[in-house]
């Protein structure tokens, strides 16, 4: 029989089964969350000892005892598991057991709604971090890639048809751009939730003076959450919105993982991959399989999941209901999925080995139609006139020159003006905003 902190007695009036059902996965789950809990609580009796709630001796004791369960449990030493209702229980426990009365003093003025969203709110900021330099990182070896073979050619297509003659440098660039954008989008998500949800209580404050600004500061937040009861709504809103963040830099590994499985097959032949990549089969001795690119691929679909999940859960009225801790599951997933997927990309950017002949190949006559349209267009000829002709003149043309092809597409950002420069110093730009997480390769 556990004992519970909220239990008035000792009465074992308590049915495990139905606690199990409340709390089995939750406290498992709390492990990710623990170190952001001790930190906090730390801070949060730094702040009640700021308001004479403790003294400073109680203050030191307790935030030392803290220290020492932070080491035990990255030691191995404390394990986290369903002796406890939740990590939050976990540390009063730790700490009544090693200092009796004083332990029970820790919760002053804190429910665990504001110190389950404290601990979760932090897990974000960090998770956001880990996801923009990330991005950062993907941005960057797809701009290498698109500078050293900015002008390789390679066919671009619509409607998966041979479209116009294209380079590695546009198709490689395109991912940089997206790379970047996926960057400032954590950011900005970042900045959003960058609050201090502590010190608002059960979702509506306290009669006591807390030091909520001072300890939101010893956190790192840029700002206190304000109204305690949107601190509560705000639980799963900010998960969907970092989630997001994550499935937009997935949807983007999606996209680059299809063209790669398409670009690497014996029909392409474009790109072959590093053999770390690929795994063979068990019963075809021929084949090397591009397994990491398919569950590259396919790994969008668990912050997809995680979204549509929370969304289903905080279909709620205002204030903390129990169902919110249903958030937890799926944020954790979703976002451990995506940052160990996108971890994998910057070495497998850089490995690609592309294949010159089989690309120049694939750029067949009729790719140049529209070259050739545009060309007489320039000359005064109305565009629709020169289209026709252009239709016309082509059965009867060798391919022209791709090279030639390519440097002619000025338009800003085609092929003959890729404009990498502005993506680097965008990148750049971006990369040295990143105060204490830099963004290396
Ligand atoms: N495990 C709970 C959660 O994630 C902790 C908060 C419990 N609060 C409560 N009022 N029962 O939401």
């Amino acid at each position: 029989m556990k004992n519970y902190i909220w239990q008035a007695g000792t009465d074992d009036n308590v049915d495990s089964t139905i606690m199990e059902f409340m709390a089995g996965e939750d406290v498992l789950l709390d492990r990710e969350l623990f170190v952001f809990d001790i930190r906090a609580t730390s801070a949060h009796v730094a702040g009640l000892a700021r308001i004479g709630i403790l003294k400073k001796k109680e203050s030191r004791q307790l935030r030392s005892l803290l220290n020492d369960l932070l080491e035990e449990f990255e030691r191995g030493e404390f394990i986290l598991d369903q002796r406890y209702e939740d990590g939050h229980s976990a540390i009063e426990m730790y700490l009544t057991e090693k200092a009796g009365d004083l332990g029970g003093k820790v919760h002053t003025g804190r429910s665990r709604n504001d110190q389950v969203a404290v601990a979760t709110r932090l897990y974000l900021k960090d998770s956001l971090h880990h996801l923009a330099e990330l991005c950062g990182r993907i941005a960057l070896a797809c701009l290498r890639r698109a500078e050293r073979q900015a002008d390789l050619p390679m066919p671009g297509y619509t409607h998966l048809q041979r479209a116009v003659p294209s380079s590695v440098g546009l198709w490689m660039g395109g991912f940089a751009e997206a790379f970047i954008d996926n960057l400032v989008f954590a950011r900005k998500v970042l900045q959003l939730i960058d609050c201090s949800p502590l010190g608002t209580a059960a979702g509506y404050g306290v009669n006591l003076p807390l030091d909520r600004v001072g300890v939101s500061r010893e956190l790192g937040f840029e700002r206190i959450q304000v109204n305690p009861m949107y601190t509560q709504n705000s639980r799963g809103k900010f998960e969907i919105m970092a989630l997001q963040a994550a499935l937009h830099a997935m949807q983007d590994v999606r996209r680059l993982a299809w063209d790669l499985s398409l670009f690497t097959t014996s029909e392409f032949n474009f790109i072959s991959l590093p053999d770390q990549y690929t795994t063979g089969s068990s019963i075809m001795p021929n084949k090397a399989n591009p397994d990491v690119v398919e569950l590259l691929r396919g790994r969008a679909a668990t912050p997809e999941a995680a979204v549509a999940e929370i969304q289903a859960v905080i279909s709620l009225p205002s204030g903390y209901q129990r169902d919110l801790q249903l958030t937890k599951a799926p944020l954790i997933r979703g976002m451990q999925a995506s940052l160990q997927a996108l971890a994998i990309v910057p070495a497998l950017v850089k490995g690609l080995e592309f294949n010159e002949q089989a690309m120049r190949e694939a750029i067949s006559v009729e790719m140049f139609a529209t070259d050739l349209a545009l060309e007489q267009a320039a000359k005064g000829v109305p565009f629709r006139t020169a289209y026709l002709d252009a239709k016309k003149k082509l059965a009867a043309m060798d391919a022209p020159d791709a090279a030639a092809s390519l440097a002619q597409r000025v338009s800003p950002g085609a092929t003959g003006d890729l404009l990498l420069d502005h993506l680097r110093h965008r990148l750049e730009k971006e990369m040295s905003a990143t105060e204490g997480h830099p963004i290396t390769d």
